[in-house]
């Protein structure tokens, strides 16, 4: 490629966050004309040398950092990154290298890769990123928790009764078979995600906002977690399905995929963290592709009103009586909270309706992405939203078990059609626990 030609094709996505007011075409062939191509090997320190090399010229002897994205095979990142360390670092000011999942497939991997990437950096030069971190519903957690009264109070076992986090997608691997075969579901958004949000959201008070607070706290709650058992997960599969003359394929129908695989392209898990704070509280977490819609969000059911005095309007069923605060990630960013309330008029009919701060109707401004947010972030040596290697050692050895057995026993997969609800095996699974998945009822 030319770095015409790089423009060009960068051109093409770049958008402009900066007012009309404010020159943003001008800002923005500024910002083209400073970048260039360069080719070469991943494993060859004679191209790197040469990537300095032209580096140094750009830079011109003024006080230049640098920073390396491995949007790369991870077979390959710690030739580029010994290549990149050993011939292309800063001389002047600081190197940084970003590193997108998979951090390694189980415990073992994970502990190598993080040996090998310390050969040549220092764990303050790593940026592991975990994208969902980089959310803004993700970011507002702490906010929502730690700067409301309201919130906090009730943030433990003796209000909440569970805790559920939801990842679905509504369209299959489509074409990311040869990775996804690899390492499914559970690793694909379970151990990272969907486990992030989840220590973020249990953590205890941090000392301050400071990155190393913050994760202090996070590695915590992962190290209490209860070891976790082939029992406590379902896995599924999608399979193909023919809706208004239309045919989805099924997931082993993907040309990157073995016709005999079990991967998992769903999975649900129960999930309990034993300490003071969260002790018996089931947290549940689903993913799952090809599922009926799109969607990540948090459900925190609360517990029934002790007495209730209105308990008759409600029936038997006291789980429709319950309070439920739904942090919706996407899409549509939300917060809401279900509370019951009574339906105007002389009679005494109660309903639940929702208090609702939907964003988009509250806020004009666009939502940043996930990856603006944490690449400025990187930039600006601000490690809160990456995970520190202790983090994911811990998440690792949450779900290294389970994954072992699912494939050593090879576990087969509930069979799911695609664009459906997922398997039923998640509501046995949650029924187990005395939950119902939030999503799924009447009045989501
Ligand atoms: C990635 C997974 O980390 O997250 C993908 O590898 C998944 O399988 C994607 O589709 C979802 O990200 P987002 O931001 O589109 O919800």
């Amino acid at each position: 490629m030319t770095d015409a030609e790089l423009r060009n094709m960068i051109s093409r996505t770049l958008t402009c966050r900066i007012d009309e007011r404010e020159n943003c075409s001008e800002k923005m062939e500024q910002f083209l004309q400073r970048c260039f191509y360069q080719s070469g090997q991943y494993d060859s320190q004679e191209n790197f040398l040469e990537l300095d090399k032209t580096l140094k010229e750009h830079e011109s002897g003024r006080v230049s950092n640098r920073l390396f994205y491995l949007s790369i095979p991870p077979n390959i990142f710690i030739d580029a990154v010994r290549c990149a360390s050993l011939s292309a670092s800063s001389s002047n000011g600081w190197t940084r290298v970003i590193v997108e999942k998979p951090f390694g497939r189980d415990s073992e991997s994970s502990a190598a890769l993080t040996r090998a990437l310390k050969q040549y950096l220092e764990e303050d030069q790593i940026f592991r990123i975990d994208h969902y971190l980089g959310k803004e519903l993700v970011e507002n957690l702490s906010v929502l928790r730690f700067s409301n009264l309201i919130f906090e109070p009730l943030w433990s076992r003796q209000y909440i009764r569970n805790v559920q986090f939801i990842f679905s997608e509504d369209f299959g691997t489509e074409g990311r078979g040869g990775y996804f075969d690899h390492y499914g579901i559970i690793r694909d958004i379970m151990q990272n995600h969907l486990l992030q949000i989840l220590a973020l959201f249990a953590m205890e008070t941090p000392v301050s906002l400071d990155a190393e607070d913050i994760r202090n706290e996070k590695v915590k709650v992962l190290r209490s977690m209860r070891p976790l058992r082939v029992d406590d997960v379902v896995i599924g599969q999608y399979k193909t399905h023919t809706k208004g003359g239309v045919t989805y394929p099924g997931y082993t129908d993907d040309k990157t995929v073995p016709k005999d695989s079990l991967t998992p392209t769903f999975a649900a898990a129960s999930l309990f963290i034993d300490n003071a704070r969260w002790d018996g509280v089931p947290f549940l977490m689903k993913a799952g592709k090809a599922l009926h819609n799109r969607r990540a969000e948090i459900r925190v059911q609360f517990r029934h009103v002790p007495g209730n005095l209105y308990n008759r309007n409600f029936g038997t069923d006291l789980d429709r009586a319950t309070n439920e605060l739904v942090i919706r990630v996407q899409p549509d960013e939300a917060i809401y909270l279900k509370i019951n309330n009574k339906v105007p008029g002389l009679g005494m009919r109660l309903d639940r309706s929702n208090l609702n701060l939907l964003y988009k109707a509250r806020y004009s401004k666009e939502i940043p992405d996930a990856y603006e947010r944490l690449l400025l972030d990187a930039i600006e040596g601000e490690r809160r939203l990456f995970i520190r290697s202790d983090e994911l050692e811990a998440a690792w050895s949450l779900f290294t078990p389970v994954l072992k057995e699912l494939e050593e026993e090879k576990i087969i997969p509930e069979y799911y059609p695609y664009g459906s609800r997922g398997p039923v095996g998640a509501h046995y699974l949650a029924a187990r626990c005395n939950v119902k998945w939030g999503d799924l009822g009447v009045d989501e």
